[in-house]
């Protein structure tokens, strides 16, 4: 499964910008949870960057979202565990987080919108003035980015890490996108 190929499929499927940005954060996360978890950093990595490729096109019907994402997946040659971990992430199926790729991914999809609220809020708008006690602080602030579930944030404890932890590893990852973010 390449990269390449996969980033080609996305944008065929996903026109909205800030969708496309949240899908490579995820990646990035992933891929920076996999090494420090001494695990499959492609494989993870690839899954958090399709695991909403098809969010446009069920129109963000829960009932179907992520179940089209796990076959367009497979199509584009991802294993089961992946296809699984992008199945589970929609909590609508009900189907139970198992592996620590499907732990991962429920964990880090949401602490991508805190970490891009917290680089908002900055002067410069940009990652690189963000502090990870910030980001902590405002993880805090129930009413900071509401929309970033802060209890599927904290289930990082379930993968072995300390939220303080998992938010430095998750701002470091984006950082290191900074550029492809626009941020
Ligand atoms: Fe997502």
């Amino acid at each position: 499964m390449l990269r390449e190929e996969v980033l080609v499929s996305i944008k065929t499927n996903v026109e909205n910008e800030n969708l496309l940005k949240h899908m490579l954060a995820t990646e990035a996360i992933m891929r920076a949870l996999a090494k420090r978890l001494g695990e499959d950093e492609e494989e993870w990595g690839l899954t958090g960057l399709l695991h909403d490729i098809d969010m446009e096109l069920t129109g963000g019907d829960m009932s179907s979202h992520s179940k089209l994402g796990a076959d367009l997946a497979r199509e584009l040659g991802a294993n089961e565990a992946m296809a699984r971990a992008i199945l589970c992430h929609n909590e609508a199926h009900g189907v139970s987080l198992e592996t620590k790729l499907d732990k991962a991914l429920f964990c880090a999809d949401p602490l991508t919108g805190l970490i891009i609220a917290a680089a908002l809020v900055r002067p410069d708008k940009k990652l690189a003035s963000v502090e990870a006690k910030s980001v902590i602080k405002k993880f805090k602030e129930k009413s900071f980015a509401a929309g970033a579930n802060r209890e599927q944030i904290a289930q990082c404890s379930e993968l072995g890490l300390e939220l303080n932890e998992f938010i430095e590893l998750g701002l470091e990852a984006m950082q290191g996108i900074a550029t492809d973010l626009g941020l």
